[in-house]
């Protein structure tokens, strides 16, 4: 089949009402918020530039969208090309295919939501993998202790992917959505058919029973030894930060740094990394990717 485009396109959803981290989000957008040594953005957007994405849409609020664009500009640094757009009210997950229609134009997409962080061997290898994908929908299941929290996914006997159902009460199978999907271009007519559910959202679980309709949806299961954490609310904003201190201290390698994922990913050469330490070459960050240059 003839792609059209072939690069696939990241969008990062980053609004959201944050409710759960009152006062934290009165006045900030939880996704700029410190986890350990970064800021939490940093952790999902370094998963999209692993699946090989280069472009990537940032939605967020009106309020908040200026910090994002403080913090990572047109992208041009990291080998990117970064646009941002507003989501007026937070509409639901889904709403981020509207709001990105024009981004994605008839390319393949990728959508993964801003506190959402992913870590595990051969991630890179995993993911790109997964983005090659060139019709339908790929998301992911994880293992959970309390999959009423999320979309929840079950299979039947022959591993078949049954059914999805958002936030059940009671539920079928242990394996919980999450954050990050990945979709063919027909992803935005099929935003566009959604009517909001009974809390008001466009859902995302709408899209993937959309797709599994149809017979395009493919789950792929995250092994046990996955780190999915989803930053949302005080206890697991600590958790996070906590893991991310752990690993890096133990190992002496960070976790979501897109200045190193860049380098690593060829976006950008040693000279540009170089120019992106100099000004920070006190920070412990600095020293960090200066180790990383050096390395080879
Ligand atoms: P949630 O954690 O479900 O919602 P929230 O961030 O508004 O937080 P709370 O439940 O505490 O009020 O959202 C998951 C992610 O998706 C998060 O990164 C925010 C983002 N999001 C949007 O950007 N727009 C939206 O309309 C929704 C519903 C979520």
């Amino acid at each position: 089949m003839k792609i059209k485009n072939k690069q696939r396109k990241g969008i990062l959803l980053a609004g959201g009402s944050g409710t759960r981290l009152h006062p934290l989000t009165s006045y900030t957008s939880k996704q700029i918020l410190p986890v350990f040594d970064k800021p939490m953005i940093y952790y999902p957007l370094t998963t999209l530039m692993l699946s090989g994405i280069k472009e990537i849409l940032i939605i967020s609020s009106p309020r908040d969208l200026p910090n994002f664009k403080n913090l990572l500009g047109d992208g041009r640094r990291l080998g990117l090309k970064i646009d941002y757009a507003e989501q007026l009210t937070p509409n639901g997950i889904a709403e981020a295919f509207l709001i990105g229609e024009t981004f994605i134009g008839n390319s393949r997409s990728a959508l993964i939501l801003g506190d959402n962080l992913f870590y595990f061997q051969g991630m890179r290898d995993f993911l790109q993998n997964a983005s090659q994908q060139i019709k339908g929908s790929t998301i992911f299941g994880y293992y959970v202790n309390n999959p009423s929290n999320y979309g929840v996914v079950s299979f039947s006997e022959t591993g078949a992917v049954q059914e999805i159902v958002e936030k059940p009460k009671s539920t079928k199978s242990n394996y919980a959505v999450t954050g990050l999907y990945f979709y063919d271009s027909d992803v935005v007519e099929i935003a566009k058919s959604l009517t909001p559910s009974e809390r008001g959202e466009l859902e995302i679980t709408d899209i993937n029973k959309s797709y599994l309709k149809r017979g395009s949806l493919d789950v792929k299961i995250f092994s046990r030894g996955t780190a999915w954490l989803d930053m949302g609310n005080p206890k697991h904003l600590l958790d996070a930060a906590n893991f991310v201190r752990i690993v890096e201290e133990r190992q002496g390698l960070k976790i979501g740094c897109p200045e190193e994922t860049a380098y690593r990913m060829a976006y950008i050469d040693k000279n540009q990394l170089t120019e992106i330490i100099k000004p920070i070459e006190n920070s412990d960050y600095g020293l960090y990717l200066k180790m990383v240059a050096e390395s080879v």
